[in-house]
């Protein structure tokens, strides 16, 4: 009996392969990190073989953990880091270039020349997301203009675009043999390309990034009606499972965290933060600096739309701490050092390495230490470090709010920093409402396996799916009205000292 649903899980830094039970308990998993190839300032690409192989190796590696085979899983899920983009030859498997990663800001200047032309309005209306480097059109307009032999080959057909979903599911389903070349509604919302009224590729956007049309994967619902294609016999898990579920890592984390309903939110602390609302069947445009972004579509349903706030830079703050300042030796030590303090000593640190993302998208910004007395020391720049993680997701909070309506009662909280309970209690206090952390943490690789399970009715309803999320933790604000808007104030004017710091 197939009693198991499996998620992969392809994040930034690390792929991962879960297989979880019907209760939605995890059963195994395998992870591996892979290479992050820098190959000058502000350029961040991956090599999408080793991403493959690695994605190979876990799943191989997850099965044998628990002596399983391809038969014990009732279907796959698929989730991804988002925007990171993949150009390859379908007759040779082969990529023509690195995947160019969300982060990396090459395109800067094909962003500013969308806007300068006017274009950034139509974008902003079609596809919900400023022109920004962030996302993945430009990125493939890059390597049609700069790669050899490119352009021509996806003119005729040769060459296919995909973000990592896509590039993921065209390998597994056999790719040179026959791969299947789809994405879901989510992973495509993060293109720049897609209308998002008709969740189809739009011809004006695809015209404006001079893209291929036939170079773009179909686009079909985050949750199939059909398994979008199945794993094979020679494939690394030698069998065939249907492939039931796509979405990108944030929208998964949503569907991991239960986020079923018109204002429910949830924010994901990794390298960067994504805090989403589910704005339900209704496209809210964001005035106040969001993204108006698909949440999920399962089946034949209507989309489910949301407001997210993406903040670049979270949790490879404290990273930063560790690599290139050699103040803490691991992540869980910014926790204890920060702690050797009351309070920030008059320190803020905003974090803008590679520019602000949202609520201010101003690739003009770069990071700042301010209210620096000789007073301070170590301590004190590792707890601004926390705090800047902290006001970030209010810049965004604030921003949902006002574009909403929508006050948030609750905060759901998931990804690597919720295990820093000192940065947990910070967030409670800066927002001034409480945060709650579940028992299963992994809800990004839970959240694509939920959706895998949907599709091919493992699970019956989003109801019963309701049902398996259980509380682990939950942090109250403990500051003052007065304190809170005192030093949030004090936040805002920290964040003024870093714009218009490069051209
Ligand atoms: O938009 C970028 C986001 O999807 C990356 O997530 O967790 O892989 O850093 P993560």
């Amino acid at each position: 009996m197939t009693q198991y649903i499996g998620a992969i899980d392809q994040g930034t830094t690390s792929t991962r392969f879960m297989i979880f039970d019907h209760a939605g308990n995890e059963v195994a998993r395998h992870q591996l990190e892979h290479e992050q190839i820098m190959p000058q300032a502000g350029w961040v690409e991956h090599d999408p073989i080793e991403i493959w192989e690695r994605t190979s190796s876990v799943l191989q590696n997850g099965l044998r953990k628990k002596n399983l085979k391809a038969d014990d899983l009732a279907a796959l899920g698929i989730t991804n880091q988002r925007e990171t983009t993949v150009v390859w030859n379908k007759q040779t498997g082969r990529p023509y270039y690195n995947a160019i990663v969300w982060q990396d800001t090459r395109t800067d200047k094909i962003a500013s020349a969308l806007e300068r032309s006017g274009a950034g309005d139509t974008i902003r209306t079609k596809a919900g997301i400023p022109p920004a480097t962030y996302f993945a059109a430009g990125k493939a307009q890059w390597i049609l203009e700069n790669v050899d032999g490119v352009r021509a080959d996806a003119e005729n057909g040769d060459a296919l675009f995909g973000t990592i979903d896509t590039w993921v599911i065209w390998n597994l389903t056999g790719g040179v043999n026959g791969g299947v070349h789809v994405t879901d509604v989510t992973n495509a919302s993060r293109t720049m390309l897609m209308n998002l009224e008709t969740l189809d590729w739009d011809d004006e956007l695809i015209e404006l990034f001079g893209i291929p049309r036939q170079m773009l994967p179909t686009i079909a619902p985050s949750s199939p009606t059909e398994p979008y294609g199945h794993t094979t016999r020679t494939g690394p898990l030698a069998g065939e499972v249907p492939i039931a579920s796509a979405l990108g890592d944030q929208q998964a984390a949503m569907v991991g965290q239960v986020c079923f309903s018109a204002g429910q939110a949830k924010n994901t602390y990794g390298t960067g933060n994504f805090l989403l609302l589910n704005t339900g069947e209704k496209l809210v445009r964001s005035d106040n600096g969001l993204l108006t972004t698909v949440c999920y579509q399962f089946g034949s349903q209507a989309p489910i739309y949301a407001l997210e706030g993406s903040i670049a830079v979270t949790g490879s703050a404290v990273q930063w701490l560790r690599d290139q300042l050699g103040i803490i030796s691991g992540a869980a030590q910014s926790e204890s050092l920060a702690k050797e303090v009351t309070d920030n000593g008059g320190v803020y640190f905003v974090p803008a390495f590679s520019g602000l993302f949202a609520p201010y998208w101003r690739s003009d910004a770069r990071g700042a230490i301010v209210g620096l007395s000789r007073f301070n020391n170590n301590a004190h720049i590792a707890r601004a470090t926390l705090e800047s993680i902290c006001y970030q997701s209010r810049d965004v909070a604030d921003a949902m709010e006002k574009d909403s309506g929508v006050k948030l009662e609750v905060l759901r909280v998931d990804g690597g920093v919720t295990a820093n309970s000192l940065c947990m209690q910070i967030q409670s206090d800066v927002l001034g409402i409480p945060v709650s952390r579940p028992v299963v943490a992994e809800t990004t690789a839970l959240g694509a396996a939920y959706a895998a399970g949907l599709s091919i009715g493992f699970w019956k309803s989003t109801e019963e799916l309701e049902t398996h999320w259980k509380e682990d933790r939950r942090w109250e604000p403990e500051w003052t009205e007065e304190t809170r808007a005192e030093k949030y104030g004090l936040w805002q004017k920290a964040v003024t000292r870093t714009l218009d710091w490069v051209d």
